[in-house]
């Protein structure tokens, strides 16, 4: 429960999810939260990927915020939203754009959406958003919410994603009130977002583009829509391969880790022996399990009633964060094939792993 902030004995106020109507989003409450945000606060907002933790993109002092409540290392730069194309030299160098406009035409229509594109850095945009560097990654985020307090704000909001650093990304509002409630000035409750995995990161320069992190937006559409090979458009992208841990932990330089150990499982696999029913263990499935591979699981979370992808990506981030309170020694997830939105799946997956893998 929240605590009662007259109280001097109950501590530093948590702050209570304020539930939106996503049909008739109301004027007042994105008032005050575009309010909090000119005010340099921080507001915890929906989108349709995960929750974000925004502030003015513009506003050095409020975008350090972020890395404080998050402990997130100050090398790691923030993604960017912004309303529209049109508002894209809000956070963008305005000048440089034309030289991608090609590229960018190739997938403008995809916004809003769960796409970030990495483009020259405008300077409105502080150092503590970019680590520094030359570029800023920016969105246009497809939830009524989010569109709603860019619209109301004059300036673009930087917004992570709203978990502790290295935590695994927040896909309820609920999951943000333990952990940054007593950080923010509000709580914004769009309900749970749509895909539950963060947006694809597209990198644009003149050498042409550049996946730099798998999401809902498939490697394989964009591959296509810029006529490249997968390979060539992922290039930069850690390897990922179905079930098989083939990474050193220090290949996945992020990773976003469960408490519990994550291992992670072939759905063919043979079922856990007898005796090894000593550890407490969780399993994620993806779809129901035959009985005899439910039994050495003390719960068994079912992420889909057909494996379905869409419905495995929702789901996937609150069943670990579930299983991740129950103090159980191991939790067992499915794998699936690496490609199209299994791509992102594994590459959440083999980062929430990583940090086990030793
Ligand atoms: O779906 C999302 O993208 C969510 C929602 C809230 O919009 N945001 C999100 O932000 O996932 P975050 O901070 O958790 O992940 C941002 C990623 C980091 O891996 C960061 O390194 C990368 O984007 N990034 C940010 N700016 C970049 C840049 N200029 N160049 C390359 N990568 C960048
Ligand atoms: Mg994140």
């Amino acid at each position: 429960m929240a605590s009662d902030p007259n109280d001097p004995r109950s501590g530093p106020a948590r702050v209570r999810p304020i539930a939106m109507d996503l049909d008739h989003v109301d004027p007042s409450v994105i008032g005050q939260a575009a309010e909090f945000l000119s005010q340099d606060k921080l507001v915890v907002i929906p989108t349709e990927t995960v929750y974000g933790l925004a502030a003015a993109a513009t506003s050095k002092p409020a975008t350090a915020k972020i890395f404080a409540a998050k402990g997130r290392p100050p090398s790691n730069p923030l993604i960017v939203h912004v309303a529209s194309v049109q508002r894209l030299g809000d956070a963008a160098d305005a000048d440089r754009l034309g030289a991608l406009q090609s590229q960018l035409a190739v997938v403008a229509d995809l916004w809003p959406g769960p796409l970030t594109i990495v483009l020259p850095v405008g300077r409105q945009i502080p150092t503590t958003v970019t680590a520094g560097g030359t570029t800023v990654a920016v969105r246009i985020p497809d939830h009524p919410v989010a569109l709603a307090l860019l619209a109301e704000c004059p300036f673009p909001i930087a917004a992570p994603s709203a978990n502790r650093s290295k935590y695994v990304s927040p896909t309820l509002a609920m999951h943000c009130v333990d952990t940054l409630g007593e950080d923010v000035a509000m709580i914004l409750d769009g309900g749970p977002c749509r895909w539950g995995v963060e947006s694809t990161i597209l990198s644009l320069d003149p050498t042409g583009p550049r996946l730099l992190r798998p999401g809902v937006i498939t490697a394989e559409t964009l591959a296509d829509r810029f006529g490249v090979s997968v390979d060539h458009l992922c290039q930069d992208l850690p390897p990922v391969t179905e079930g098989k841990p083939l990474l050193a932990p220090g290949m996945m330089r992020e990773h976003y880790s469960p408490r519990t150990t994550l291992r992670l499982i072939d759905p063919a696999s043979d079922p856990i022996s007898p005796e090894r029913t000593n550890l407490r263990r969780g399993r994620i499935a993806f779809q129901p399990l035959a009985p005899e591979r439910a039994s050495g699981y003390e719960v068994v979370e079912t992420l889909s009633p057909s494996g379905d992808l869409e419905q495995v990506s929702h789901h996937l981030f609150a069943a670990i964060r579930r299983l991740d309170q129950l103090g159980l020694d191991e939790i067992h997830v499915d794998t699936c094939p690496p490609t199209r939105l299994g791509r992102a799946i594994m590459d959440r997956l083999m980062r929430a792993a990583a940090g086990h893998r030793r």
